[in-house]
Order: structure tokens, then C-alpha cells, then sequence
């Protein structure tokens, strides 16, 4: 299972420095969230979140996984693409043409991801599967870190996982919020491929908590045995 380390729970000051110790600590992913305001309760970043990124990119080379938590996404694809986004994910309930926002990352060489808040039907991704390369989760309601995992996740995980795998496309199936060592097991054994940890991850030692949420998923083989017999 791939760790998407959140920086949004860095420390800013020392951003690029505090980013690299999740991926000295074995994090293959790095998820920057951006907010604007209106589309989420909270702001992250303005356009710092591209030289962020710009900087990140020079450092290191995991993939980049921009989550944008904003109304018009269509209007930031080549920013974000240009500052160097390996993957950018996009909300349904943008207000913004989704099959158009999802060529344009493709076409812009960035693999497409498309994500729901946790009142959204999951259902409603089933017509986007064979063009995005990510489908993901929110196991919280958008806007900030540090909250914790819904109980009706596992549940909306299940269902992405069956029809992802009824699609036979080879999407990647990730879960954002809320996610720590205590808990992992269950985004595993319900099907996640992906889990983004920020404050799990950044708010304590790195190294030992990148470490606590490896040892955390070894007990998922238990559920994962359960989900083979529930479908
Ligand atoms: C929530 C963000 C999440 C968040 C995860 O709006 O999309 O990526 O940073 O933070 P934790 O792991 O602290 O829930
Ligand atoms: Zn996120």
C-alpha cells in the first residue's frame, strides 16, 4: 500500500526539509491540498501552493499527488501541471465541467484523479472510471486536517472497490482523512491501494510514524479475509 504523506501538516517554515523526512521514512507519495475558500471552509496555500510544489519537484523525485479543493479547477490544471503535479485530483461537485477537467490534466501529461465529498453518492464516479488513473475516498469532510475518519467509509470504500474492480480498468482506489496507525488496516482490508496521512505523519517524529503506519496496516489480512467473504 502506497503512503500519500499530507503536507498540509508540515511544518511551513521548514516545509521542503519536513517533506523530505516523510520520504527519507519511506512515504512514496507526497499529497499537497489546496483550498480557496469556497469550495472548502479553509485556504491553503494561494499560489505558494505552486512554488511549493516547483520546490518539491527540484528535491525529490516521489510522485506529486495535488488534491484541489477548489470550484474551478480547470482554471489552475496548467499551473499546477507546469510546477510539475504528477497526479491531480479533482472534485465531482466542482463547478466545472468534469470529463473537460479530466482531459485537460491528461492532455497536460498529469494523471487524472477524481474524488467525492462524503455525502456524494460513490455511484456517481461509475461514468468517469476509464478516464481517470485515481478514484478516491474522502473519509472526512473536506477543509481541514486532523479530523477523524467517518464510520461510513469503510462502507463507501467497499462499493468503489467492486466497481473498480467490475471495470477492469486499472484505477488506483485512494483515501483521504483521518487515516493513523490505529486505523489503516480498515481502508486496507476494504480495498484501498492509497492512504493519505498528514497529521498522522508530520505532527510527531516522521521516521517512527511512517513506521507505526506500516505496522498498522499488517492487520489487515483478518479484514481482508472478511471482505473476500462478504462479496
Ligand atoms: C482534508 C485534506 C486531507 C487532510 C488529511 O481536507 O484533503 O488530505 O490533509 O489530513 P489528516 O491525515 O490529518 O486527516
Ligand atoms: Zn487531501
Amino acid at each position: 500500500m502506497i503512503i500519500s504523506a499530507s503536507i498540509l501538516s508540515a511544518d511551513f517554515a521548514r516545509l521542503e526539509a519536513h517533506a523530505c523526512e516523510a520520504v527519507d521514512a519511506g512515504v512514496e507519495w507526497l499529497h499537497i491540498d489546496v483550498m480557496d475558500g469556497h469550495f472548502v471552509p479553509n485556504l491553503t496555500f494561494g499560489s505558494l501552493a505552486v512554488d511549493a510544489l516547483q520546490s518539491l519537484r527540484q528535491t525529490t523525485g516521489v510522485v506529486l499527488d495535488v488534491h484541489l479543493m477548489i470550484s474551478r479547477p480547470d482554471l489552475y490544471i496548467d499551473a499546477f501541471a507546469d510546477a510539475g503535479a504528477d497526479i491531480i485530483t479533482v472534485h465531482v461537485e466542482s463547478s466545472c465541467d468534469t470529463g473537460k477537467v479530466l482531459d485537460a490534466i491528461r492532455q497536460r501529461g498529469c494523471r487524472p484523479g477524481l474524488t467525492l465529498n462524503p455525502d456524494t453518492p460513490v455511484a456517481s464516479l461509475s461514468e468517469w472510471m476509464g478516464q481517470v488513473e485515481v478514484a478516491m475516498i474522502m473519509s472526512v469532510h473536506p477543509g481541514f486536517a486532523g479530523q477523524v475518519y467517518l464510520p461510513g467509509t469503510d462502507s463507501r470504500i467497499l462499493e468503489l472497490r467492486r466497481m473498480l474492480d467490475h471495470s477492469g480498468h486499472d484505477t488506483l482506489l485512494e483515501v483521504d482523512g483521518g487515516i493513523k496507525s490505529h486505523n489503516v488496516h480498515r481502508a486496507l482490508a476494504c480495498g484501498a491501494d492509497v492512504v493519505v496521512a498528514g497529521s498522522a505523519i508530520f505532527r510527531g517524529p516522521v521516521q517512527a510514524r511512517v513506521a507505526a503506519m506500516r505496522a498498522g496496516m499488517s492487520n489487515a489480512p483478518v479484514a481482508q479475509q472478511d471482505r473476500a467473504t462478504a462479496s
